[in-house]
């Protein structure tokens, strides 16, 4: 009967993104979140798509399970190109080198190497899916999902869109090329399931994913938020939160009251062009923040 409610709770379950330009505490605030939603008594993983990730650095965990367990309902799992490599292998690898390898004589490592370089962000889209089938499974009730730097993550959402651009012209190239009308039929039928693929992921990140901005008062991370809205709003992605971190708020010191006089400046034009959204601040601690502990020390915060 557990099991029967656990999987209906995580049919409905969230995903929460965050993303933001580099350094600005997407993984604190990810971490935390995943915390959060830990000790409500949901099931619920932290994921990463960063190349160099730091989630089991912040929840010091040396486990390298993947997932690895955290604490109780807490899992955490860094995706690297291995597991984006498995899930290739699994849904279209080894059909589409079939087909390939009956006419062109070359081994698996190469051909995947090809594909790579014929459609670039190909990784990138399947990291996508890997997050889409992690929600689907209902493993989890609560997905909270922690990006790479700005440049990266943006990259990442356009592939599905890319994809769907390449592939659109795709078919005319293939049906000229001289195939055997079995490879042709098989590689259409392949290039028709891709593009419902890429499709899919715009749907779900359109639609189950929502996004938090992290960002910080300064004049680049301000001016950097105008580029992410303007391109998440191209494809109908819609932020819901911004988090403006590393806030001065104790202001004891000459230092303190000149680098919070400094923030303010950039607060106020935050709060006067996002002021459809909900905004939240979290204050700069004197200590980084590593460790259960710490993490639970600012969650007040990021939950008021
Ligand atoms: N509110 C805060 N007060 C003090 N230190 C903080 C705060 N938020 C984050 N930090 C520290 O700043 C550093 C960067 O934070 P974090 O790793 O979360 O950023 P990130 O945006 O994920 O970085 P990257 O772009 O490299 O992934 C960490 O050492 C973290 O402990
Ligand atoms: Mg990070």
């Amino acid at each position: 009967m557990a099991d029967v409610k656990e999987e209906a709770n995580a049919g409905n379950g969230s995903i929460y993104m965050f993303a933001g330009k580099g350094g600005v505490g997407k993984t604190t605030c990810a971490a935390t979140t995943a915390l959060h939603h830990a000790s409500q008594g949901e099931k619920t993983l932290a994921i990463s798509t960063d190349a160099t990730p730091s989630l089991a650095h912040i929840f010091e965990v040396t486990d390298k399970k993947k997932p690895a367990k955290i604490q109780e309902l807490l899992y955490i799992n860094e995706i690297g190109l291995d597991e984006v490599e498995q899930m290739w292998d699994k849904k279209f690898g080894r059909e589409v080198y079939e087909v390939f390898s009956s006419f062109v004589s070359i081994d698996y490592d190469s051909f995947v190497e090809f594909m790579a370089s014929m459609l670039p962000g190909l990784s990138d889209e399947f990291m996508v899916d890997y997050i889409c089938e992690m929600k689907r499974s209902g493993r989890y009730q609560t997905i909270i999902w922690d990006t790479a730097p700005l440049g990266q993550t943006l990259a990442l959402l356009h592939t599905p869109a890319m994809l769907v651009e390449h592939l659109r012209m795709a078919p005319r190239i293939y049906s000229r090329l001289k195939f055997g009308r079995n490879s042709r039929d098989s590689i259409l039928d392949i290039l028709k399931r891709w593009q419902k693929l890429s499709a899919d992921s715009i749907d779900f990140l359109r639609d189950e994913v929502r996004f938090n901005i992290v960002t910080i008062a300064e004049a680049l991370a301000f001016e950097q938020l105008e580029d992410i809205f303007r391109e998440l709003d191209d494809h109908g992605f819609v932020v819901k939160q911004l988090v403006v971190n590393n806030v001065i708020k104790e202001n004891d010191s000459e230092f303190l009251v000149m680098k919070a006089s400094q923030q303010k400046k950039y607060l106020d034009m935050i709060y006067e062009r996002y002021s459809h959204l909900k905004i939240i601040e979290l204050p700069m601690c004197p200590y980084e923040i590593k460790g259960i502990a710490r993490l639970k020390r600012i969650e007040s915060s990021l939950f008021q």
